[in-house]
């Protein structure tokens, strides 16, 4: 055991993910690099100076290793940051969308966020001051898509819109359910940022993005609990 700050984040090797890593090692946290690819993972681990683990959030098997290894090396967590996500959907409309493509979108952004904070909660459990801080996106808020002016509403990515909303969702019942236990969960908006899974099309540095994240991870005091943090304030469920 180690005074030290625990922390874990998913889909790490590159990405917003990766700038969180670098981001909570210089701020002294052991931030653990969680990627489904070994080599990728190690690579972004060596270039970061940390650890990385196997960690594949659609695979029960993996999502356990991982955290029986989290367990013998440090015996706790401190944060989980559920970070690891997929859009499937660029340029299709939701009316010609097949379920099993959501279905896949779901099973990383919703139901892998799911396994994963299950199999980590007994580790989180272990911590002084435990927080889980899950990656959503503007284009979960259902306000802002309801407004026809807005950015959001001429987005129309069904698969990664609404598993986002169904990430917002499922962070609140955690939140919920954690509350009593001193555990905080909250999502927080990266803003558009340039990485591979928007094909570099994002405006912001991975890193400005991952800084909106880390700063909810480090907040001082207790924090608060089933807030959808952006950069410069919050944003509408
Ligand atoms: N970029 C933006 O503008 C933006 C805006 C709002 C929210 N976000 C969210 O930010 C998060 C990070 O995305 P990013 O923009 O940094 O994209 P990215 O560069 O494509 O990174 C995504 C990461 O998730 C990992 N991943 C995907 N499926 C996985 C699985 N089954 N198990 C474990 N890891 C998996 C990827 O690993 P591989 O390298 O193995 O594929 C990669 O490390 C996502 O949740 C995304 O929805 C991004």
């Amino acid at each position: 055991m180690t005074d030290t700050k625990i922390a874990l984040v998913t889909g790490a090797n590159k990405g917003i993910g990766k700038e969180i890593v670098r981001q909570l090692l210089a701020a002294g946290v052991t931030a653990i690099v969680g990627a489904r690819d070994p080599e990728r993972g190690a690579a972004a681990a060596e270039e970061l100076g940390t650890t990385s683990v196997v960690l594949d959030v659609t695979d029960e098997a993996s999502v356990e290793a991982a955290a029986k290894t989290v367990e013998q090396r440090y015996g706790r967590l401190d944060i989980l940051m559920n970070n690891a996500g997929v859009a499937l959907d660029w340029g299709h409309r939701p009316s010609e969308l097949s379920a099993d493509v959501v279905r896949e979108i779901y099973e990383t952004n919703v139901f892998g966020v799911i396994r994963v904070t299950n199999a980590f909660l007994p580790l989180l459990r272990k911590s002084a001051r435990p927080r889980i801080v899950n990656t959503s996106s503007s284009l979960a808020s259902l306000t802002l898509h309801q407004d026809t002016s807005s950015h959001q509403s001429k987005v129309l990515l069904l698969g990664y819109n609404s598993s986002k909303s169904a990430l917002n969702a499922v962070s609140v019942s955690y939140a919920n359910d954690l509350r009593e236990e001193g555990i905080t969960v909250n999502v927080f908006e990266p803003g558009y940022c340039s990485t591979d899974l928007n094909d570099h099309q994002g405006r912001l540095d991975p890193a400005e993005g991952a800084a909106v994240g880390v700063a909810v991870a480090l907040a001082p005091g207790e924090g608060g609990t089933a807030q959808f943090h952006a950069e410069g304030g919050f944003l509408p469920w």
